[in-house]
């Protein structure tokens, strides 16, 4: 099949890579002329392990393309998908800019019946909203619309592409279904046949759902320091029952990235919209804000009476999870000026988001070892659970920082070893 990718992101361009290396010749457009340049010389904007290799196999092979004229990109093209993105707009709705950009784009080429699927998320009715663009700009509705809803996770994106648990296929014709069917065909997957507006809302339901399951374990872990019991063996007694399972039960600093921040704000402005108050996600928001901010108090009541004001703190970990170089909605996006504000001299590391972080955290101190960033440190602040930190040597460590303090957010170690080998250790739902 021939199809065309509109933006080239992280699911734009997983995508369209997965789908090129299934057989079919993909073109991928984005408008970012700099970002294409790159990716024609081999260069991937984004760390995603796996990705550079499949891309540039299949462009090798001939399957793969880039461009920023969707006039290309289009040409012959069977299927087109749109992949921009959807950020928050200030008042947390769903900003539909560059879907709507994408829409007139779409019109203006639009010379053949083409399936229109929409894989970026969106709010009930855009489906709708891009028909009617399309058209009004085409002047005629030779192609059908439909909406197929990622699920894949930053890190581990590949995989999820490949070993998908299940495709949703909002659909209007039985024309649009064959198209997507096909496409579908080579993933083996399941796959769920609904109208355009279910699928749609089936995405931010499952971002949501995946939310409140993290948050509320965030909350039994608040609870467990409060009692002394231990969330690691309580989410593990939870976990065997089938009906609740075992994902998603991992007590942090909560969530951050580019989707559950964004996706949960825009369900809760798509049901102000439509006269419904939505209840549980305003609640599951407020709980992960907090979960954040709980980090510095932990940190200020390791010092006591001393204060945070001067202290050099190790903040271990700036990408939202391991794997990625993503810093949308970061905890260290807000935790590292904070505890700036506070006098705290904050000396970061990550093993891939450095560069990244520098573009949102101003004046941000990085070290380029994590040797280096717990140097003579009063105190190691861990937010990303990146396996280099799981693999430290935390004996060998306490002999080149100033104090022998750690606040986990990531639940990475024993508490009862670092505490045999003399740490102030504090994580999250553990007794300490
Ligand atoms: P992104 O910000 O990484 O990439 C979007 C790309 O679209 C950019 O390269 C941008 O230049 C390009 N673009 C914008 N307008 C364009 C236009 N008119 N024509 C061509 N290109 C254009 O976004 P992302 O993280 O890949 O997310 C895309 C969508 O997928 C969002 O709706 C998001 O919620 C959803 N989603 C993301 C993930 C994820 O893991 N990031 C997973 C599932 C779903
Ligand atoms: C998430 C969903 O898992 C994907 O299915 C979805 O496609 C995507 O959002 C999206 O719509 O963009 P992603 O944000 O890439 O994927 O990463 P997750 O693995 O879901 O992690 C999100 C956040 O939750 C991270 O900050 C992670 O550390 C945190 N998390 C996750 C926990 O705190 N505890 C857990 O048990 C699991």
């Amino acid at each position: 099949m021939k199809i065309c990718v509109i933006g080239t992101g992280y699911v734009g361009l997983v995508s369209g890579v997965c789908y090129s290396d299934k057989g079919n010749q993909v073109t991928c457009v984005d408008i970012d002329e700099v970002k294409v340049n790159h990716l024609k010389k081999g260069i991937v904007p984004i760390y995603e392990p796996g990705l550079k290799e499949l891309m540039l196999k299949n462009v090798k092979e001939g399957r793969l393309h880039f461009t920023s004229q969707i006039r290309e990109g289009m040409e012959g093209a069977e299927l087109i998908i749109i992949a921009v993105g959807t950020p928050a707009k200030e008042n947390g709705e769903a900003d539909l800019r560059y879907i709507k950009a994408a829409a007139r784009s779409i019109g203006e080429n639009l010379t053949d019946y083409k399936v229109i699927v929409t894989k970026s998320t969106v709010p009930v009715g855009t489906g709708q909203i891009i028909k009617k663009m399309v058209s009004d700009t085409a002047g005629h509705s030779n192609f059908d619309i439909a909406s197929n809803p990622e699920f894949l996770r930053e890190g581990s994106a590949i995989q999820d592409t490949f070993q998908m648990e299940r495709a949703i296929l909002g659909i209007e014709s039985d024309r649009a279904e064959k198209v997507l069917q096909k496409l579908h065909e080579p993933f083996q997957t399941k796959i769920v046949v609904t109208d355009v507006e279910t699928a749609e809302m089936t995405k931010y339901a499952a971002n949501a759902f995946l939310a409140t399951k993290i948050s509320f374990i965030n909350e039994v872990a608040n609870l467990c320091e409060a009692t002394g019991a231990n969330v690691e063996k309580v989410a593990e007694g939870m976990g065997y029952d089938q009906r609740i399972g075992k994902a998603f039960l991992q007590a942090g600093i909560g969530y951050g990235g580019s989707c559950f921040p964004k996706d949960t704000q825009a369900l809760v402005k798509m049901g102000e919209k439509a006269g419904y108050r939505l209840k549980i996600v305003p609640a599951v928001e407020e709980v992960n804000k907090e979960q954040r901010l709980r980090f510095i108090e932990k940190l200020r009541y390791a010092f006591g009476n001393e204060g945070l004001k001067g202290k050099k703190v190790a903040v271990l970990g700036l990408a939202f999870k391991p794997n990625t170089d993503d810093m949308r909605a970061a905890p260290a996006v807000d935790l590292v000026p904070r505890l700036e504000q506070e006098g705290v001299d904050v000396v970061c590391y990550d093993p891939v988001a450095t560069e990244k972080a520098k573009e949102v955290i101003k004046n941000l101190q990085a070290a380029a070892t994590l040797d280096q960033a717990v140097k003579d440190a009063d105190a190691i602040l861990i937010l990303t659970d990146w396996q280099e930190f799981k693999e430290m040597n935390v004996k060998l460590l306490k002999l080149e920082m100033k104090r022998p303090i750690i606040i986990d957010g990531r639940n990475l170690f024993d508490p009862i070893k670092l505490g045999k080998l003399g740490y102030y250790y504090a994580s999250v739902g553990r007794p300490i």
